[in-house]
């Protein structure tokens, strides 16, 4: 069957299934279609994101060390256009002028990283440098969120340890993440130690996509999440017995997940293969933190394929009862990273020796909708109902805590200059209002982070796919940032907390594309403005020098006549 053919007899499937299947989630209400007007829950906190690499540059200033990004996006070959994160937005020159586009956005609170290089061994300036930002951050009243950890490990540990393969990559961590929480941790209350560890582990160790780019299939990944998740809950402890009493914060994790659909409802398989997606995706972090070891499916499946592979142990590794029970109950909040769904059936693939891999443990196939859209980066499909589903997942299977999405938001590519960005208005309508109908399920869901703040490096993909809500001129060397009409758009969500009725929000969105219009204009005149500084920082200078000289050989000319 043709896939679009197969995708018509699902979705009468689905309806079906959705009729009968209704345990903590009434899914009859998850009318595809339909967009709820309300509001959110009084004090919802509504924010925006970045990280260190992504939107700092300034990799070799003020004492920083070389992370494994510098030294992965420095070789040839691994990053689109080879691309680096150099100097990126210069977001380490630009701290005032970034606030108050926070500011403008009139956002609750902030999402950034801390970049470990920058403080370890010798960045006593990077100290003062993430200090500042968050007295600005706080003098505005924007509540920081701080990632300890968003990809760039120093690049001395992985050179000495190996990286997250290594056992002690623990105590490293906890060291680091012990400095933040004393130096820092009299203003910020909301800690994230690991954002999206799934990337870390399976695009860092198993596909070698990111950096340190190592490609251990079927075992590097599993062996890094081991590592990571034991770094976790050391962190949380060490906040929990050292700090919590006296800075009264919280310390979570930021995951992100996608969420996997079964193809067809009606086949246990393909609902079980979803289920495993889901499971291999979110649940192979968010189910030892909550509930102490790794899901029952990723035990049973890899389990059985090391056996049929010869192996003695199971590739997955394992936590002993007093580890176990160390690492259950370790967040405080969880942060859910979203971007976008898929559809999941059941494959069988071989397990034969030397075949291994995260991927074909699973015993599943991806597809998707052709109908779904998918404006900027390949992998990003809209799929807002996906984001319900997931939501109430989280809240089903981990005795409902605390959320804050920590990233969600969509791309363009590159070449597109469009300020007037009507797909991602269209987006971030959708999928908040799929959180509010999450919410109204009885999902816990306190905050919510617009991935990203700018447009910024892209990992693999470099300055090719842009998130931001302020589109960045990285063309011109002062890197100036253009609101986007999205700005204008979340802008009113924000102010009215959610959205108030049909009337009103179809207004934001025709005032949002209008304004957008004439700073289109203003980036179209951009390529004229860097010429113009061409010619007073160069050009200028460049013909007053040779005027001087050209007058002083002609005066030494001339004096020499008289002579
Ligand atoms: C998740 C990562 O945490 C973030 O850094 C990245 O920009 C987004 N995915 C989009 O790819």
């Amino acid at each position: 069957m043709r896939p679009r053919c197969a995708f018509a007899v699902c979705h009468v499937f689905m309806l079906v299934l959705c009729l009968s299947a209704a345990e903590d989630f009434d899914w009859t209400k998850n009318d595809h279609g339909s967009f709820y007007y309300g509001t959110f829950p009084a004090g919802f906190s509504w924010g925006a994101g970045s990280s260190a690499y992504q939107t700092e540059g300034a990799w070799d200033k003020d004492g920083k060390g070389l992370s494994i990004w510098d030294v992965f996006s420095h070789k040839k070959g691994k990053i689109q256009q080879n691309d680096t994160g150099d100097s990126s937005c210069e977001g380490y020159y630009r701290v005032k002028d970034d606030v108050s586009l926070i500011k403008e956005l009139k956002l609750n609170h902030y999402r950034f990283s801390i970049s470990w290089p920058r403080l370890f061994p010798t960045g006593i300036k990077g100290i003062q440098y993430y200090s500042d930002l968050i007295d600005h951050l706080l003098e505005n009243n924007i509540t920081p969120i701080v990632t300890l950890y968003h990809w760039d490990l120093p690049q001395v540990l992985h050179e000495k340890y190996g990286g997250w393969q290594n056992i002690s990559m623990v105590n490293h961590f906890n060291e680091f993440a012990n400095l933040c929480f004393e130096r820092f941790g009299n203003r910020v209350k909301y800690w994230i130690t690991f954002n999206n560890p799934w990337s870390v582990a399976v695009e860092g160790y198993e596909t070698g996509e990111h950096a340190p780019g190592l490609r251990l299939r079927g075992t590097g990944a599993y062996k890094a999440a081991h590592h990571i998740i034991k770094a976790h809950a050391k962190v949380w402890h060490t906040y929990d017995t050292q700090w919590r009493a006296k800075q009264k914060g919280q310390v979570g994790i930021s995951l992100s997940g996608d969420w996997g659909e079964p193809v067809d409802i009606s086949n246990q398989k393909d609902i079980e293969a979803a289920e495993r997606y889901v499971q291999f995706y979110l649940g192979w972090f968010a189910t030892p933190v909550f509930h102490g070891d790794y899901p029952q499916v990723m035990k049973d499946f890899i389990g059985r394929k090391s056996v049929q592979q010869g192996l003695g142990t199971s590739r997955l590794p394992t936590f002993s009862p007093q580890e176990k029970s160390y690492i259950k109950g370790t967040c405080d909040f969880l942060g859910i990273g979203h971007f976008t769904t898929r559809y999941i059936t059941q494959k069988n693939n071989p397990s034969g020796r030397g075949s291994s891999s995260y991927f074909t443990d699973r015993d599943l196939a991806e597809l998707v909708d052709p109908r779904w859209p998918d404006p900027g980066s390949e992998w990003l499909y809209s799929v807002p109902w996906g984001f319900r589903r997931l939501l109430n997942f989280v809240k089903t299977q981990y005795g409902n805590p605390a959320i804050y999405v920590t990233e969600n938001g969509v791309s363009e590519k590159m070449l597109c200059t469009e300020l007037c960005d009507d797909w991602r208005i269209q987006y971030f309508k959708d999928y908040i209002n799929e959180m509010l109908k999450a919410i109204k399920d009885g999902v816990n869901v306190k905050g919510y982070t617009a991935w990203s703040l700018l447009d910024k490096f892209e990992w693999d993909e470099g300055y090719s796919e842009r998130f931001g809500l302020y589109y960045v001129d990285f063309r011109n060397k002062n890197k100036p940032r253009y609101p986007k009409a999205s700005v204008q758009f979340y802008k009113r969500i924000i102010s009215s907390n959610g959205f108030p009725n049909q009337r009103e929000v179809e207004n934001w969105r025709r005032k949002a594309v209008e304004t957008c219009s004439s700073s289109n204009q203003l980036l179209a005149a951009d390529p004229l403005t860097s010429h113009m500084e061409m010619v007073t920082e160069i050009v200028v200078p460049t013909v007053c020098t040779l005027s001087i000289l050209l007058s002083a050989i002609f005066l030494m000319f001339l004096l020499r006549r008289r002579n």
